[in-house]
């Protein structure tokens, strides 16, 4: 008897075929930079655990920026690295802390790209935690107001889209309505709704110098093993009146993507952390992968999973390679 089989293989048998029946694609459009900024003057200095990552004085940070825009790019995220810290986390919602100095400056010299601002307080605090700590113990409430405080000082700046990472209960909620409240109501939230506790932030925290000083985040950030629990975090950041809501980290919760894309109906951004920027930085300096193959298929990855939007430390490598595609 004939054997009986598909030809998956035809579709497959040139360039321009496999061009014609591609289903996912990346665009330069789709990219979310991040940039760390510090205080003084004349840096630009590597971050040691993430190559090709820099903090930025304010001094070189146009420069920067005129980079970002030139190859395409629409929207930066902006992570402030104080010189100073205390238990409340004041230069988080000073008016001329770093990161709204930044802001400001940024939207003056480039007014089309789209600023986003970190909300969160662990940079600025002593103890690295993201809210108040009182007797070993991160207290949700009392934390949410110095949240909307700083989310209001960074619309103040200039930013356009408040981007709260701290996984306090009622965060969205309580910036949503200090925004409303001091006449920023047309500013969008992008809710780091699904942020799970992660070892994947490992050198973001040697970059932005907020590893917790006791402890951990998982009273406040997601249990890995969880699903149904990111279902519930995006639900209610979603009732609160969440504009985009991201899912964090991005490779190991492909699935976790899928499932939050599925189930609402705004954009949805996968934040590709430092510890997967940082593995492939790390094989691809020693020669054992391939660090643009590689980059552009976990891209791809994320994409097919449902990510509309992708936040990410290679942006500016990944705008390139499609420059010259
Ligand atoms: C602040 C914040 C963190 C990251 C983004 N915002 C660190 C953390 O939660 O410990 C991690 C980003 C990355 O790893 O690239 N809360």
């Amino acid at each position: 008897m004939e054997l009986q089989f598909s030809r998956h293989r035809r579709l497959r048998q040139s360039a321009g075929m496999r061009s014609l029946v591609r289903e996912t694609y990346l665009h330069t459009e789709d990219l979310i930079y991040p940039l760390f900024v510090v205080e003084g003057e004349n840096k630009r200095n590597e971050i040691p655990s993430m190559p090709g990552v820099y903090h930025i004085s304010l001094d070189h940070l146009n420069k920067e920026m005129q980079e970002v825009v030139d190859l395409g790019i629409k929207s930066v995220i902006l992570f402030g690295v104080p010189d100073e810290k205390d238990a409340t986390g004041t230069g988080a919602y000073h008016d001329h802390g770093i990161v709204q100095r930044a802001i400001s400056q940024t939207k003056e010299a480039f007014p089309e790209l789209v600023v986003i601002a970190d909300t969160c307080l662990c940079q600025y605090t002593d103890h690295g935690h993201c809210g108040i700590v009182k007797d070993g113990q991160v207290l949700n409430d009392p934390s949410l107001q110095l949240l909307a405080q700083t989310a209001v000082s960074q619309a103040k700046a200039g930013a356009d889209i408040i981007a709260p990472s701290n996984m306090m209960d009622g965060f969205v909620a309580a910036i949503r309505q200090g925004l409303d409240e001091a006449g920023f109501d047309h500013i969008a939230i992008m809710s780091y709704g699904v942020k799970y506790s992660s070892a994947f932030y490992g050198p973001f925290r040697d970059a932005a110098h907020s590893t917790p000083q006791f402890g951990d985040r998982k009273t406040y950030q997601m249990d890995p093993a969880n699903r149904m629990e990111a279902l519930r975090e995006a639900e209610s950041d979603m009732l609160e009146g969440a504009d985009f809501l991201i899912v964090k980290p991005a490779l190991a919760y492909l699935d976790i993507i899928r499932d939050v894309k599925n189930t609402f109906n705004v954009p949805i951004v996968a934040y590709n952390v430092s510890g997967e920027y940082s593995m492939i930085k790390a094989a691809a300096q020693n020669g054992w992968v391939d660090e643009k193959a590689i980059v552009m298929e976990s891209m791809i990855g994320m994409k097919r999973a449902g990510a509309d939007l992708i936040l990410t430390y290679f942006a500016k490598d990944i705008a390139r390679w499609l420059k010259d595609q």
